[in-house]
């Protein structure tokens, strides 16, 4: 059991160092909305945060207070509107604002200096730095509707955020923004948050959110644009990915450890949005052969697949199709076309170990189909000695050695036996 165990850790451990390595140095801008704040999970999170802090990303920290001044508002009974789905905030509501972001702030600072000094990050030399780093403007008056003390983003202390970052400072900053002439406004910590972004040119925009966790594991943004969850932060999500961010998350805080599983693992556990698709299908390039290589190794050494050796896959690597999960091969097949007939043999169809049973053999198979249909192939072929059934359920039909092309008949090699499988791609 102890064994079983420490190999799970030892496995964690493999899969986690490349992201290890990876984020290291890297800006991320972690967004918390005010329920999570409130919510049982909140101190593990802040954690978590300070363990990211010690592998040596940089991070900007966002903090909501929307549902603590909602809570406030009622519980004293002062008038409060919305316009357009924006609060109107008043001077009385803007004090309350400012009694919450104070009392919010050194909640997380005092958690934070707390996780960052004690086992097992003691002495780590870190701390967290909150400071005037946003200047704010007024909304305004909209529809003869005046905002009041709403604001907005003008400003970012780039310059000032990233000096903290470099000194390895955890940077927290509040939805509240002052103007040039000294006044303060409310600001939507999700506007905070992405305009950071932006201007960092941070590499991930990270969402912590108490919403459920039934989102896709990956969306591209035009997919994101589609699901009514994502709406509220859609427009956000938008101008990030467009000003140059790589990656926005979006984490369910309810999940133990999610943002610890969605950055140091290929399989995250949160929803990872981006402009291009994070898995994805093509003809296989140079830069995939050793990626391919690692994948068909072990089946080579346990007789499945005929060993190839590198230079032999380097000349043939026009004739393998890859699927790609964040720049990892995790499955390929190869066709070569056979002379002097219309048929082409499929060989070296791999689906790594742990992503088996995904329909992605399916995927690449219908794939490889596919980039022949306006060819003069119109048969493929197969020699398989453990994967008959596989075959035979997606069309293919049993054959004889007669049934081979003439070139490919000379070649067959009857010590190892393969059951010959031939499919139609007509009709
Ligand atoms: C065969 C292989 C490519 C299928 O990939 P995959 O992505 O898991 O396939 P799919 O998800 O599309 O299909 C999974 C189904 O195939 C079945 N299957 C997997 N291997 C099989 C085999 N050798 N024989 C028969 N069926 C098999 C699974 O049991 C599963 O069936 P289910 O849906 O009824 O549970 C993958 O198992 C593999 O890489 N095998 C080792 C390499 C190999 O033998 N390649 C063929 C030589 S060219």
């Amino acid at each position: 059991m102890a064994i079983e165990k420490n190999c799970t850790h030892i496995q964690f451990f493999r899969d986690a160092a490349p992201y290890i390595q990876a984020h290291k140095g890297k800006t991320f801008i972690i967004a918390i909305s005010s329920r999570v704040i409130e919510s049982s999970h909140f101190k593990q999170l802040i954690n978590d945060i300070a363990i990211l802090s010690t592998l040596g990303v940089k991070i900007v920290l966002v903090h909501g207070t929307r549902s603590q001044i909602d809570q406030q508002i009622q519980l004293q009974n002062i008038p409060s509107s919305m316009h357009k789905a924006l609060r109107i905030t008043t001077l009385e509501i803007l004090d309350v604002s400012k009694n919450i972001v104070g009392r919010v702030r050194v909640n997380i600072e005092n958690m934070l200096s707390y996780a960052l000094n004690t086992p097992p990050i003691i002495n780590s030399g870190l701390s967290i730095i909150t400071g005037n780093f946003i200047t704010a403007k007024p909304i305004g008056i909209h529809d003869g509707v005046d905002y009041q003390y709403t604001g907005q983003v003008r400003k970012i202390a780039k310059v000032q955020i990233e000096q903290q970052l470099d000194q390895h400072n955890i940077v927290l900053l509040s939805p509240l923004g002052l103007s040039p002439t000294g006044k303060a406004y409310n600001l939507h910590y999700e506007e905070v948050a992405t305009k950071t972004a932006n201007e960092l040119s941070a590499d991930k925009l990270i969402f912590i959110l108490d919403t459920p966790d039934d989102l896709p594991r990956q969306l591209t943004l035009k997919e994101a644009k589609t699901h009514t969850k994502i709406n509220p932060l859609i427009q956000r999500i938008d101008s990030a990915l467009n000003s140059g961010v790589s990656r926005v998350h979006l984490i369910d805080a309810k999940n133990e450890g999610g943002i610890l599983l969605e950055l140091y693992t290929r399989d995250g556990s949160g929803t990872l949005i981006s402009t291009e698709q994070y898995e994805e299908i093509k003809q296989a390039s140079v830069s995939d052969i050793a990626g391919i290589l690692e994948l068909i190794r072990p089946l080579e050494e346990k007789g499945i697949l005929i060993k190839r050796s590198r230079e032999q896959l380097e000349l043939e690597i026009d004739n393998f199709f890859v699927i790609k999960r964040d720049q990892k091969v995790i499955a390929c097949a190869a066709l070569y076309p056979i002379a002097s007939s219309d048929v082409a043999e499929l060989a070296c169809l791999v689906v790594d170990d742990n992503y088996r049973g995904q329909q992605k053999g399916d995927v690449l198979l219908d794939f490889v189909e596919n980039s022949v249909k306006q060819s003069a192939i119109k048969k493929l072929l197969v020699l398989t000695t453990q994967t008959t059934d596989w075959f035979q359920e997606r069309g293919f039909i049993k054959g004889k050695v007669n049934d081979l092309p003439e070139a490919k008949k000379k070649l067959y090699n009857y010590q190892r036996n393969s059951q010959i499988l031939l499919k139609s791609l007509e009709g």
